[in-house]
């Protein structure tokens, strides 16, 4: 690109008071004449904070990136955005997921940014890093800090998230010590990075890779590892050819790309989550993505990766095993494979040379684990908009099943009667939980997962069928429907249901069906009232205002599409 044609000489070129101010001010830190020579201005978007744990190794991984940056004869700014700690943020980091992807966004619009690495890891991080790099339209590229290396407890291999649920069951059924509870704490996070199962994070930054937006191997790589390092510093000079190439994330987040990224969440057995970040990132591209184009393709695309929850192994397994570009390598006969991608070359070229090192953890696409991928779309009367089930985390003995409904009127009430020994539950029973959807919580918060009633656990019950307008973690199993929509909160149909309501399930049909009459529905439906929104002021009456439903992405409805803002007329006088 030529000189004249770089975003920051608008800053940084100019021969006025503008010029001066922008480049003198910018000295006091140090910079010499030289940074401010037409040298392509490279904004390093940095998650790290000390309260998102998965994150907080990220300014190691930005040395690496100006390293980069600086050795292909750029100019590395690093800035700080808001960071979404999956753990600590109450109630829900989902409530601010688009809160971040606006500050993404409007800090590379605002400054004089040429190009942009964004760096991300636990869950929220990414979607929000690549929805805002979507809609700012300048050159980027993502770089994930990577999972952590796997738990160890004693000769046991633990898993983040999985193993945790797995275990609190063991010990609220009495099967586990308190001993062995309190040293399992120590020995399950023990290096920096991202969960280390097939959880959101590592989903996402599968999905980041996948639709072209890392460079490739990105996602698998442990984040103590070295090559993580390497990988940060040659995406650091990547960035610097894609500003010569123009190369925006418009011409890579193409409905080809979305596909290719749903074939391989498909394969990977991901999260639920992705699929409102898919269809969130894909707004802002102005790419049309329906619920159902999730299960067309997943029923086409095989299940290959044996990896925790929803198979055996942990992602340092995945890694050793040759990780995402092994995955998509073995996808390419389902894949479009002129895909653009970050590297400046197709998707089916960066992965023509990868290699499965171990077909026990990718299975190869002759040999899935199943047929199908692991996400399945439902429709039915009781979610008209559509709902949410991994099946390759289910029990299949309930992949179809019929049961009378145990109603929970939002998240109180279900920890408030759960465990009550009276509550009238068997393990036929249907457990239904609302008002803790978009609108309903607010925010959306994974509490899908509803625990199992105390006396069932005690009886060696593992699994119900379990329905809401929540998400899920995507390191937490079993037969749960989620993202029902619409939710409650606005009135869907999940807010009408009542204790002993008859509700069938059967995935093989995708259908999910209120066994009540219409006329029944209806007079539930004229006494039904909202209730009074949960904030009145600040960005939270913002997101109640603006926010969607789960089958649009929970975006905010003025930040999907549009054209983007012509970023090189945005640069003035900004002094008084
Ligand atoms: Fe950050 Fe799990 S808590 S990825």
């Amino acid at each position: 690109m030529a000189e004249s044609r770089l975003r920051s000489r608008n800053w940084f070129g100019r021969n006025d008071l503008d010029g001066f101010v922008h480049r003198s001010w910018i000295k006091a830190e140090g910079f010499s004449e030289r940074m401010f020579d037409g040298r392509p201005v490279i904004g390093i978007a940095n998650s790290w904070s000390e309260l998102t744990n998965c994150n907080a190794h990220l300014r190691q991984v930005a040395e690496a990136v100006k390293r980069g940056v600086l050795s292909a004869g750029g100019f590395p700014l690093e800035f700080p955005t808001i960071s979404l700690g999956e753990v600590l943020m109450k109630p829900t980091t989902m409530l601010f997921r688009n809160l971040m992807a606006m500050d993404v966004e409007e800090c590379i619009r605002a400054y004089p940014l040429d190009g942009v690495v964004l760096l991300s890891g636990c869950d929220k991080t990414t979607p929000a890093m690549l929805m805002g790099a979507a809609s700012a339209d300048v050159p980027a590229i993502m770089v994930t800090g990577g999972p952590m290396l796997r738990g160890m407890w004693g000769q046991e291999e633990i898993g983040s998230g999985t193993d945790v649920w797995k275990y609190w069951a063991e010990r609220r059924a009495g099967r586990m010590s308190e001993e062995a509870w309190c040293e399992m704490e120590s020995c399950l996070s023990r290096s920096a990075g991202h969960c280390m199962v097939m959880g959101t994070a590592s989903t996402m930054a599968s999905m980041a890779e996948a639709l072209g937006m890392t460079l490739p191997g990105n996602a698998a790589i442990p984040a103590p590892d070295a090559r993580r390092l390497a990988l940060a510093e040659m995406s650091g000079r990547r960035i610097m050819e894609m500003v010569r190439e123009d190369l925006k994330p418009s011409r890579i987040l193409t409905a080809p790309a979305f596909d290719n990224a749903i074939r391989a969440d498909m394969a990977i057995g991901g999260s639920t989550n992705a699929i409102i970040h898919l269809v969130a990132i894909a707004g802002r591209a102005g790419v049309h993505l329906p619920l159902t184009r999730f299960d067309d393709l997943s029923r086409s695309t095989p299940f290959l990766v044996n990896v925790r929850p929803s198979g055996k192994y942990l992602m340092e397994d995945f890694f050793y095993a040759g990780g995402l570009p092994a995955v998509l390598k073995e996808l390419l006969p389902l894949l479009h494979l002129d895909a653009l991608t970050v590297t400046g070359r197709s998707l089916s070229e960066n992965v023509a040379g990868a290699t499965n090192h171990n077909s026990d953890v990718i299975r190869p696409l002759a040999i899935p684990i199943s047929s199908e991928g692991g996400t399945v779309i439902l429709t039915g009367n009781l979610c008209p908009d559509g709902a949410v089930l991994k099946q390759s985390a289910a029990s299949p003995h309930l992949l179809v099943h019929r049961g009378r409904a145990v109603a929970f009127e939002d998240h109180r009430d279900l920890h408030a009667r759960i465990d009550d020994p009276h509550l009238p539950v068997d393990e036929t029973s249907i457990l239904v939980l609302k008002h803790v959807g978009p609108k309903g919580a607010p925010g959306m918060p994974e509490w899908g997962a509803a625990p199992i009633p105390h006396k069932l656990l005690k009886s060696g019950v593992k699994d119900m069928v379990r329905i809401s307008d929540a998400r899920m973690s995507g390191t937490s199993y079993g037969t749960v429907v989620l993202h029902v929509s619409p939710e409650a909160a606005i009135g869907g149909p999940l807010a009408l249901v009542r204790d002993g309501d008859e509700i069938e399930l059967n995935v093989p049909s995708r259908r999910l069906t209120l066994r009540v009459s219409d006329q029944e529905l209806d007079r539930r439906r004229a006494g039904w009232k909202p209730r009074a929104p949960e904030f009145t002021r600040g960005y939270g009456k913002l997101f109640l205002d603006h926010v969607l439903q789960a089958h649009e992405g929970v975006d905010f409805d003025f930040l999907r599409g549009g054209t983007p803002v012509r970023l090189e007329d945005t640069a003035g006088p900004s002094h008084s």
